[in-house]
């Protein structure tokens, strides 16, 4: 680009934001959020599957890691996604009593509770962190569980911006 192209393009873009500032109309688009979903993989993977083949709109925010039980979930591997990045975790499995191995969800309820409780000695906002009981015939619920926690993220991030501590 030629320098007076340059210039004449910067002009521009100072101009509109000089406009916007004036007119108060400054847009601002939403960080997008990194969220981490743990879904088992006979209940919870199916009903989000579900969700999708219904066409039921949920953010596209989350990223689903199927695994084959939610009592499989070591409660180090949240903390680690906080840890790399991650905005929100949510772990879902099958309804208590439904678990494919028994016990496994009964496990992971203990496990994540305890977690749970422990967030905000980390600098982490509860929020950030969802559990839910998601059966295979639960699209809806599954769609409705995903807009939950991003809102939950979302205010735990404007909070965060705003210098609210987490305890
Ligand atoms: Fe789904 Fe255990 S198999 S929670």
């Amino acid at each position: 680009m030629s320098g007076k192209a340059e210039g004449i393009q910067r002009d521009s873009s100072t101009r509109a934001a000089e406009t916007a500032a004036k007119t108060g109309k400054v847009k601002t688009r939403a960080k997008k959020l990194k969220i981490v979903g743990f879904l088992c993989n006979w209940c919870s993977y199916a009903g989000a599957d579900l969700a999708g083949v219904s066409r039921m709109q949920y953010p596209e925010e989350i990223r689903i890691i199927r695994v084959p039980c939610s009592g499989r979930i070591n409660p180090l591997l949240v903390l680690k996604c906080f840890q790399e990045g991650a905005d929100g975790v949510l772990i879902s499995g099958c309804h208590p009593g439904d678990c494919h191995y028994q016990e496994g969800n009964l496990y992971a309820r203990r496990r994540m509770l305890v977690l749970r409780s422990l967030l905000s000695y980390f600098g982490i906002d509860e929020r950030r962190f969802h559990m839910s009981w998601v059966s295979a015939s639960e699209g809806k619920k599954w769609a409705d569980t995903v807009h939950r926690l991003v809102e939950d993220v979302r205010a735990a991030e404007a909070e965060a911006k705003a210098g609210v501590p987490v305890w």
